[in-house]
């Protein structure tokens, strides 16, 4: 039994959530996480998901999944230090270093982990961190973990981030300073200045750390947001995960041999937590080898996200200024961004309503992901249902 104690703030702040309409209900599916997807027996237009190429149901890494547990098994058997490093994961971490464009790179179980190892292992409580106020909540923590002073630096806003670097490397309180961004901005669906960003970071001698969740797989032709931009050597850690385009589990950081190897031994999810398992990392592999191959998923994606952003804001939505195949449809008030998501469900539309505290009051968004699995019948059926139900709620 419980404490009382414990009892009595889950009932309070359970009650409090749901109160101010802040409990989130979660719908399980009864399919694949695909472009449609089954909920209590309805069939939907999913916009919802970060399958952005469409590989989490490709046939190609699902053989691939199979073949490597039937060699492997189902479990890595141990941590990654002890001897739960299988040839694969070798193999993998050298794909993913080309992929990269860089020396080398270190697999871990999950994207929020890469991020929890990877800022702590290099900064401590004499360091400093300069962090968008937009990044990512694994990347938040991440930083609270390592101890170092975390400075909050307006989004993308070039001349903050400047003053700031240039206080704090002047201050002479910190050792290291580093520069942490998404490479897209989930949200939004903008793309991170890197370019002026590695500027700063020249003149003021700061890291660099760019967490490409998003970008892999969208931009740089597959490679990302580092890439596009054609400044793979000059960014020190380069994330990545590969539950989003990559379309199975865990995250990477990509970057020079001796960060690479120094993660190997101070990276804590490294040391103690179960290597990823044999399936998952013969699905990533084949996912790597597919997008170094052919271009075709990430061309079909592009087509398939412009094709719904032009339909959106013909309709009169207001779509924001995402640069990327994210699309969100801003409508402000937050309990009718709830009721439009609502509506749309009912419809036949799963595309999820993103409120404060995720976005900004009053920016209350539906966020639209098209993958390079969809169709575009199933787009026009969605722009149909969102034509349908902007104009009976009199958002366009
Ligand atoms: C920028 C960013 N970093 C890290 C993560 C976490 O990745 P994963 O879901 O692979 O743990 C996400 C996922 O939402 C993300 O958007």
């Amino acid at each position: 039994m419980s404490s009382r104690g414990l009892q009595e703030f889950l009932q309070e702040n359970l009650a409090e959530l749901k109160s101010k309409g802040l409990y989130n209900v979660i719908d399980p599916l009864e399919s694949a996480n695909g472009p449609v997807i089954t909920i209590k027996g309805k069939n939907l237009v999913n916009l919802s998901s970060n399958n952005y190429l469409g590989l989490a149901t490709d046939q190609r890494l699902k053989d691939a999944a199979y073949q490597a547990i039937e060699k492997y098994g189902v479990g890595a058997g141990a941590v990654r230090t002890i001897n739960g490093t299988l040839d694969i994961h070798i193999t993998l971490e050298k794909t993913l270093a080309e992929f990269k464009h860089t020396e080398a790179a270190i697999a871990y179980q999950s994207g929020f982990n890469c991020n929890m190892a990877a800022i702590s292992a290099v900064m401590d409580k004499n360091d400093a961190i300069l962090s968008d106020e937009l990044n990512h909540a694994s990347i938040i923590d991440g930083c609270r973990l390592s101890k170092a002073k975390i400075i909050r630096v307006n989004h993308s806003d070039m001349d903050d981030l400047r003053q700031k670097a240039k206080e704090a490397r002047e201050s002479g309180l910190y050792n290291k300073i580093m520069v942490i961004t998404d490479g897209v901005f989930s949200m939004d669906g903008d793309i991170a200045k890197l370019p002026e960003i590695v500027e700063i970071a020249e003149e003021f001698d700061l890291i660099t750390y760019v967490d490409d969740a998003h970008g892999s797989g969208v931009l740089g032709k597959g490679a990302g947001t580092v890439k596009h931009f054609g400044l793979s050597d000059k960014v020190d850690f380069q994330i990545g995960t590969l539950s989003k385009a990559i379309g199975v589990v865990g995250g990477y950081v990509a970057g020079k041999q001796e960060l690479i190897n120094w993660l190997k031994v101070r990276s804590r999810p490294f040391l103690f937590s179960t290597a990823l398992t044999p399936g998952d990392v013969g699905a990533i592999t084949k996912a790597i080898n597919i997008l170094t191959e052919s271009t075709e998923l990430h061309d079909r994606l592009w087509e398939n996200g412009n094709y719904l952003k032009k339909g959106l804001k013909e309709l009169g939505f207001n779509i924001g200024d995402s640069e990327t195949p994210i699309t969100p449809c801003i409508i402000g008030d937050e309990i009718k961004t709830q009721e439009f998501s609502k509506r749309l469900y009912e419809e036949g539309v799963y595309a999820k309503a993103i409120v404060f505290p995720t976005v900004a009051k009053g920016t209350g968004r539906v966020r639209n992901m098209p993958t390079a699995a969809h169709t575009k019948e199933m787009l026009d059926q969605a722009l149909a249902i969102y034509k349908k139900v902007g104009k009976e709620m009199g958002i366009i």
